[in-house]
């Protein structure tokens, strides 16, 4: 895939086009990890996502500043918020030493960065211990600013906020470019929103469909077939008349899924809901299940999983078995889980379905935490062409929305 080609459309330039020897680079990374009980990272997929940036930089004899938000402290330290363990586990993965000041500006960031070695490497503590940040404070930038020669971002999951990092900074740097975990994103995701190869299918599941409106809009201009599943389709199938018991569903999104529906039918798109459910009496890793078909909801039954017939359905969609002249799709999205999987009585239809798109030949692409924490726990995260770090960002960009963190990069000196 040309990736540098899809940055030259935007007027970004990339990593490869920097002069980094020597230099003093800060690299505005997502670091923004789910932690454990005991307060160790418990995915370490965004930090292993910037390595490669990482390395180019410290290759290019470059003196990498790494600079990331953690959670959301309200503008001031907080202990439980500290980037400390997340730069052990960096360390851990580039088996030397991370180098984490307490605080990302002011003297000892300074220092820090003045007394820096090319190869050695410094992480800022939370830029969100500053309110300047998500005020996207121009005196916050430029003191930012001071401790680099270069800036580069490498943090697609938070290039949807208006943030210091990611906005201000950029611009007041003119040697600026995207990092190589940036080049990839956008190359995956403009793929989806220009030119997919048909048949292509979204696959979409989660809570609900009132956090997805414009993502759905947009994809119902450029998709071949929709797969619906999680709580998601309990409220288009309750639009359509069906009971769903105590199930979570948007009552008062009812017209709007009947109104998506028939936008999906004056286009001939294709869309395949579930036709069976797993449920139960509650939410509860203990409750008793049963599987029903739809339409056969009872009063007291929630809705927590597709059933096994509709695990099938949605296979057939994906290998193009289905036998009615539908064939293999060639690029899939996915976002949103099909149940409650983080439960195990229901996580077989989300895993079914992250299963059947790693043996899918087509191009595949997940937007979202959840279901990329699907792939990872189905095993089969590197049988997919692209998992996105950015779960909000991924669905701002597909939703048509241009990211601040991509504008700000535009331009810099040539
Ligand atoms: C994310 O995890 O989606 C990004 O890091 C952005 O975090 P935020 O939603 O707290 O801005």
């Amino acid at each position: 895939m040309a990736f540098a080609s899809t940055l030259e459309g935007w007027n970004i330039r990339g990593l490869d086009e920097l002069q980094l020897a020597n230099k003093r680079v800060l690299v505005r990374v997502d670091f923004n990890v789910p932690l454990a009980e005991d307060g160790t990272v418990a995915d370490d997929s965004r930090i292993t996502a910037a390595l490669p940036t990482i390395r180019r930089i410290q290759e290019a004899g470059g003196r990498v500043v790494l600079c990331s938000h953690l959670g959301r402290p309200k503008g001031k330290p907080e202990p439980k918020y500290s980037l400390e363990p997340v730069a052990g586990r960096l360390a851990e993965l580039l088996g030397q030493e991370v180098l984490l000041p307490d605080d990302c500006i002011g003297d000892a960031a300074e220092h820090l960065v003045a007394n820096q070695r090319p190869g050695q490497i410094v992480m800022l503590e939370n830029l969100r211990f500053h309110a300047g940040e998500d005020a996207n404070s121009e005196d916050f930038a430029r003191k930012l600013a001071d401790l680099c020669d270069v800036f580069v971002c490498d943090a697609f999951g938070a290039m949807h906020r208006e943030h210091a990092s990611v906005s201000a900074l950029p611009k007041i740097i003119p040697d600026r470019a995207a990092g190589l975990l940036v080049e990839r994103e956008v190359a995956f995701l403009s793929k989806l929103t220009g030119g997919a190869e048909a048949p292509y299918v979204a696959i979409l599941g989660g809570a609900k469909i009132s956090d997805k409106i414009e993502v759905i809009e947009k994809l119902l201009s450029t998709v071949d077939g929709l797969i619906i599943g999680g709580a998601m389709a309990n409220t288009v199938l309750a639009a359509q008349g069906q009971p769903m018991g105590r199930s979570l569903v948007e009552e008062d999104k009812a017209q709007l899924a009947r109104h998506l529906l028939s936008r999906a039918q004056e286009r001939k798109i294709r869309v395949w809901l579930p036709v069976d459910h797993v449920v139960a009496g509650a939410p509860e890793v203990d409750a008793l299940t049963a599987v029903v078909d739809a339409g056969a909801v009872g009063e007291g039954q929630m809705v927590l999983d597709i059933g096994p017939k509709t695990c099938a359905l949605f296979e057939s969609v994906l290998d193009g078995s289905l036998g009615d002249g539908w064939r293999a799709p060639r690029t899939v999205f996915w976002n949103g889980p099909m149940g409650l999987f983080e439960k195990e009585p229901f996580a077989a239809g989300t895993l079914a379905v992250a299963r059947a798109l790693a043996r899918s030949p087509a191009t595949s692409v997940i937007g979202g935490g959840d279901s990329a924490a699907a792939a990872r726990k189905a095993g089969v995260t590197s049988m997919i062409s692209h998992i996105s770090t950015g779960g909000g960002a991924s669905l701002e960009f597909l939703g048509g929305h241009v990211l601040p963190g991509l504008v700000a990069l535009r331009g810099g000196r040539r």
